[in-house]
């Protein structure tokens, strides 16, 4: 062995490995599937693409696609505990939160679109980790964020004070459409509002039941309320209307509207689900292949469902009963059922379409059906199968379905 070559070469392999470290870090870092994001703490939509979203999470800010993609934006992993999308100017976002090494971040700014981030000011007794915040739509230049109760500044974040307390365990904010002073707060004794900056709270949601989400547009108020589902109502009044009640024992926490689609929305569950409605709330599809899962494909994918499949798993996916007449359990199993009351849900989209393609290994009864359907025709059926599924079940889909066993 020649010892002088091996120890000039050292070097060599170890800038060698570093560098593809590195590499393979970054490249790993840069883009990462939709549901290995933790924590999201903030939605707004790409005002150049629609159909694109901004995720705050705990680890950065990250563009997501409908292919179930997210890409990191910027180089910052700093956990952004609370993010607020500026109403008016599409460029600008704030954001507050912890960098990874500890410590609190202040009152952050972006003018590009989170790909590089400012300190505007420390906050009130700061620096802050807002664990909430919101931009007034009635004037943009108020910004309320909550640090030991609430702060609010008037000039676009540069100066704070504090203002009254807030209800206790306040876990959302949204400031008014209708005037900078009047503001919303959700919390664990429910959905509260303030027309005085924060300095008395009346209950704005009649049930004293937890409020997990609080949204306002120009429109609406959106809430969620724990127990009731997803609610809104028009300021001043509210009126509210229960949008979807079929969210079970899951919540949402963070949503946004698109700026183009006043009934187009986007909401992050607590499971950690990104989910989107259509229809202004009233039904819900998984974020990822929203953008095909149109009304005209389920249905046809519903009639091909009936055409092939209908006749093991039943009319709308019941699943196969022992008296069916064409049952046959010499195998242990008849078909299950394909709507979320067994456990269909416990499959990513991936799976699911894999055992339509394939078939199962385990019973030639469910055989393969790639050589009579094409793949996108199974992903087609899949989007038919999840329309069958209530908001609970695709906020829990997949490997999720664990955190919903209790
Ligand atoms: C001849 C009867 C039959 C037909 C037709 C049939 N299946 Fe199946 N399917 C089964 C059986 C039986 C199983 C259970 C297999 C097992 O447990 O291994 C099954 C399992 C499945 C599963 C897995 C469910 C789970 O929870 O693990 C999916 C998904 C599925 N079928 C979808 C379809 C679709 C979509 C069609 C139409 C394209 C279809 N099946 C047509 C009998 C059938």
């Amino acid at each position: 062995m020649n010892i002088r070559r091996l120890s000039l070469s050292r070097p060599w392999l170890c800038l060698l490995a570093v560098g593809l470290a590195t590499l393979w870090s970054t490249a790993r870092a840069e883009t990462v599937a939709l549901d290995r994001l933790e924590h999201i703490h903030g939605l707004a939509v790409d005002p150049a693409q629609s159909s694109r979203l901004y995720l705050a999470t705990h680890s950065g800010l990250f563009l997501a696609t409908p292919k179930g993609l997210a890409t990191r934006v910027g180089g910052s992993k700093d956990d952004l505990m609370s993010f607020a999308a500026h109403p008016k100017d599409p460029e600008v976002f704030y954001a507050s939160g912890h960098p990874p090494g500890g410590g609190n971040l202040g009152v952050l700014a972006s003018r590009d679109r989170g790909e590089s981030w400012q300190r505007v000011s420390a906050g009130v007794g700061g620096p802050v980790d807002f664990h909430a915040m919101d931009v007034s739509r009635a004037e943009p230049r108020t910004i309320y964020g909550m640090y030991k109760g609430l702060q609010v500044s008037g000039d676009g974040g540069a100066t704070w004070r504090q203002v009254g307390p807030l209800p206790k365990d306040t876990f959302d904010l949204a400031a008014s459409a209708r005037a900078p002073e009047a503001l919303y707060a959700a919390a664990r004794g429910g959905l509260f509002a303030s027309r005085d900056g924060g300095g008395k709270w009346t209950r704005a949601f009649p049930q004293p039941r937890p409020a997990t989400l609080v949204h306002v547009t120009d429109q609406e108020v959106h809430a969620f309320v724990y127990g009731v589902g997803f609610v809104a109502g028009a300021e001043p009044g509210l009126g509210w209307e229960v949008r979807s009640a079929a969210f079970g024992d899951r919540f949402l926490l963070h949503m946004t509207v698109d700026p183009d689609d006043p009934n187009l929305f986007h909401a992050v569950a607590d499971t950690g689900t990104v989910l989107t409605s259509k229809d202004g709330g009233r039904t819900w599809v998984s974020y990822a292949g929203h953008d095909r899962e149109t009304p005209e494909v389920v249905a046809e994918a519903g009639r091909l469902y009936d055409e092939i499949c209908k006749s093991c798993h039943g009319a709308k996916g019941v699943g196969e009963r022992p008296e069916d007449m064409y049952a046959n359990d010499d195998y242990g199993v008849v078909a299950p059922p394909l709507d979320d009351s067994a456990h269909g849900w416990h499959h990513s989209d991936g799976n699911l379409a894999e055992t339509i393609l394939n078939g199962s290994p385990r019973n030639p009864r469910m055989m393969p059906f790639k050589e009579i359907i094409s793949e996108q025709d199974a992903g087609n059926l899949v989007a038919y199968l999840k329309s069958l599924w209530s908001p609970r079940s695709l906020a829990c889909q997949g490997a999720r379905h664990m955190r919903c066993m209790h």
